[in-house]
């Protein structure tokens, strides 16, 4: 439901999403429509194969939709909001395979997706032990 408090509407919406694999074979998603709003936690529950990470991706902006849109702060991703950027300022994932590279500290492993960023490397340190604080991870 869309907060009282803000004036552009959700933070995240999906309208309308349709998701379909292997040529239409599989349906994964058949029309979903979400609205989270800014500082709400959401978790997302369902049977093995309802499709709850093919919605994250889509949300996330990891793949496209075959239908519908998702629309942050009101602007559709791939569209008015390019997916680079969101994938690289706005989201981020913690998979259930960590994809850690095994020859990095924690440290390391977590500025790896902001090499692309061209930030300042003292910056991009301090930002990623702040992440690491805030997960309880600051030892690693
Ligand atoms: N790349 C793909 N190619 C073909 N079918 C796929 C692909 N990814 C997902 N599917 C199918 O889409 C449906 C939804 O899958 P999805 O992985 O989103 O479910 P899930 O809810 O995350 O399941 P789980 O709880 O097992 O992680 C399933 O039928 C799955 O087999
Ligand atoms: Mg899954």
């Amino acid at each position: 439901m869309s907060s009282p408090f803000s004036a552009r509407g959700p933070f995240l919406e999906a309208r309308g999403l349709v998701k379909s694999y292997d040529e239409g074979r599989v349906e994964a998603l058949r029309g979903v429509d979400v609205e989270i709003d800014a500082g709400e936690f959401v978790a997302i529950s369902g049977p093995s194969g309802s499709g709850k990470s093919t919605l994250l991706h889509l949300l996330g902006g990891l793949d496209t939709a075959t239908q519908g849109k998702v629309l942050f702060k009101g602007s559709e991703l791939g569209k008015a909001v390019d997916l680079d950027s969101y994938r690289s300022r706005q989201v981020g994932f913690i998979f259930q395979a960590f994809y850690l590279l095994p020859t990095l500290r924690a440290l390391e492993n977590v500025q790896v997706a902001m090499l692309a960023l061209h930030e300042n490397a003292n910056h991009r340190a301090e930002r990623a032990a702040a992440l690491l604080r805030e997960m309880g991870l600051r030892h690693a």
